[in-house]
Formats: structure tokens, sequence, C-alpha cells
């Protein structure tokens, strides 16, 4: 059994349905979550053995939504060691803009710097393609809950 944490950012709350959707059937399969929203980096990475999901849209032009700037800006500013820790994105966007998925791939690339390893493919959600982007998400969990063992 793993504890996620679940690190969410969303401004109309597509996002925030995902990661509600998604953590449900991660409890369904036995583990813990935790849903932090606003995510502050020192609570999730007091969980030293804890896996971080990151469910995050992009907004402006490829900006991080408001609610994960202050999780993004520390994460960047103090580049914590996360040598030996997990994690896993999920990112929301629209295929219209050039910045597509801009910010779940911006929070991806900064847990590697970090040297975090991320479990399984990230998943992109074109929110034209899914009406309902739980429904993707819930397929992509289904192939990440054996990953994370
Ligand atoms: C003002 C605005 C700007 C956006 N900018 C981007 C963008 O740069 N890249 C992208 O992939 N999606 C962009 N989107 C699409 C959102 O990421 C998408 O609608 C998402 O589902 C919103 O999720 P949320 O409700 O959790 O914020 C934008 C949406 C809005 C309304």
């Amino acid at each position: 059994m793993a504890h996620i944490h679940l690190v969410i950012g969303s401004m109309l709350g597509a996002a925030e349905y995902v990661a509600e959707h998604v953590s449900a059937l991660l409890q369904q399969a036995g583990h813990d979550t935790t849903e932090h929203n606003p995510a502050r980096l020192d609570e999730v990475l007091s969980d030293s053995q804890g896996i971080v999901l990151v469910v995050t849209s992009t907004h402006g032009a490829g900006d991080v939504p408001d609610n994960l700037q202050p999780f993004y800006r520390d994460l960047a500013a103090r580049k914590p060691d996360l040598a030996g820790r997990h994690y896993g994105v999920i990112a929301l966007g629209d295929t219209n803009y050039d910045t597509f998925c801009c910010a779940g791939k911006a929070l991806d690339q900064l847990f590697a710097d970090c040297g975090a390893s991320r479990i399984g493919d990230r998943l992109e959600i074109d929110v034209t393609q899914h009406e309902i982007p739980e429904d993707a998400a819930e397929q992509w969990i289904h192939d990440w809950i054996p990953l994370i063992g």
C-alpha cells in the first residue's frame, strides 16, 4: 500500500475533478491519498515515502494555474534533492494552444531535475477530445496502479 499525494493545479475545476476521481480510484485499490489544494512544498515532501501525483491544467500562455504557483516557484527556487522519490503527472490542456499541457510538462521536468523518478508515462488529456476528462484519467490510472506496487 502506498500513500499518494495529489498535487492539484486548477483554475476552473476540471483538473480538481480529475484529481478527486483518481483519488477515489486509488483508495478503492487500497492506497491512501491526500489531496493538496493549494499544495505546499514542505507539506508534500514531509512524507519521504509518499508518491506525488501532479494533476494540473495549463492557463494563460502555458502557465501553471494560480493555486499551484507557490508550490511550483518553491520547487524551482529550492530544487530539493528528490533522489529516490517517485511521482506521476496528469496534465490537462487544449491542443488549440501551442503551449499544450505546458504546466504539466514544466512540473514533470522540475521533478526530474530534482532527481525524482517518474512512474509511467505522463498523461496528457486534450479537453477538446475528452468531454469528460475523468474518463481518460480513469483508463490511465488503471494502468498506473500496478506500477506503484
Ligand atoms: C484563459 C485560458 C488559457 C488557457 N491556456 C492554455 C494553454 O496555454 N495550454 C493548454 O494546453 N491549455 C490551455 N487552456 C485550457 C485549459 O487547460 C483547459 O480548459 C483545462 O481543462 C482547464 O482546467 P481547470 O478547470 O482545472 O483549470 C486554457 C484555458 C483558458 C480558459
